[in-house]
């Protein structure tokens, strides 16, 4: 913790040995009103959770699973733009670290070379009028090896150390942690455009021939940009252009 450099990040930190899940904890200290930039980070889940309910592999010691408290002002709506941002500050991060490799497969995985390395988890409290709390949760890969992976991840999944960056995960943290909150200021202050242009340049999803799996409904097109709000564009092959919410879909290379 002396180590970071950051203002309000981690100002409020809360370790664990060990807990179900990193984003259950921080929802439970939100609700009772812990402040913006508390970051609840632990050494394994029992149950790491990804989206649509699938599970979030996360053994002790090898990776950084965290979550982040925000409580920006701006609607609801835009909740959806801070996967986004953090997809955006973390694949800086890595660049930091040597990795130029890493890419964002929208709306929500950082890749490296088809494998995921990290895989955010963005859960919204509040009204329709306004949020109360953001919980951004984040998983990193840093020391998981080859062999240790799981069947079902072998292919698909990698680590830090994986792709030849030899850090350690305090080091890592502090660079990524400094990363997302110089781009959530930037984001504040100057709104999102700039990040939105900077998503596009480190995207791996745009330009892409892609399937979009949503619930009874799968469909082929060329992802072809994001709109203000993070919505993917996909133009279907009779020319017109789908716009798509990152909600229940997931998307497949072809
Ligand atoms: P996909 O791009 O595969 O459709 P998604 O973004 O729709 O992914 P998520 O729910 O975001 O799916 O991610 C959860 C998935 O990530 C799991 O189903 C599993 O395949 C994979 N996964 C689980 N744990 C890890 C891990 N530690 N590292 C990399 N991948 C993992
Ligand atoms: C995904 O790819 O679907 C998102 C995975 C998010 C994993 C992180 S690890 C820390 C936090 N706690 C969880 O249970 N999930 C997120």
């Amino acid at each position: 913790k002396q180590i970071l450099k950051t203002d309000v990040f981690g100002k409020r930190y809360v370790y664990m040995d060990t807990t179900e899940s990193t984003n259950l904890e921080a929802r439970r200290l939100a609700q009772q009103g812990a402040e913006e930039g508390t970051v609840v980070v632990t050494e394994e889940q029992a149950a790491g959770r990804g989206r649509l309910s699938r599970g979030w592999y996360s053994p002790f010691g090898k990776g950084l699973w965290f979550s982040l408290i925000l409580r920006p002002d701006f609607a609801p709506v835009e909740a959806p733009k801070c996967t986004l941002m953090a997809a955006v500050a973390l694949t800086k991060a890595f660049h930091k670290m040597g990795l130029t490799d890493a890419g964002i497969k929208w709306p929500n995985d950082i890749l490296v070379n088809g494998r995921k390395l990290v895989g955010i988890l963005t859960e919204m409290s509040g009204s329709m009028e306004e949020i109360s709390y953001i919980v951004m949760g984040i998983g990193v890969n840093v020391k998981t090896k080859q062999e240790e992976l799981p069947e079902e991840l072998k292919l698909i999944a990698t680590s830090l150390t994986m792709e030849g960056i030899d850090i350690e995960r305090t080091e890592a943290f502090k660079i990524i942690l400094e990363s997302l909150e110089h781009q959530y200021y930037e984001v504040l202050d100057s709104g999102f455009e700039e990040t939105l242009n900077e998503w596009r340049q480190l995207s791996v999803t745009l330009g892409e021939e892609i399937e979009v799996r949503a619930p009874g409904n799968t469909y082929e097109g060329v992802a072809t940009d994001i709109d203000e709000d993070g919505n993917l564009l996909v133009r279907i092959p009779d020319g017109t252009v789908k716009r798509v919410m990152a909600g229940d879909v997931s998307i497949r290379p072809r």
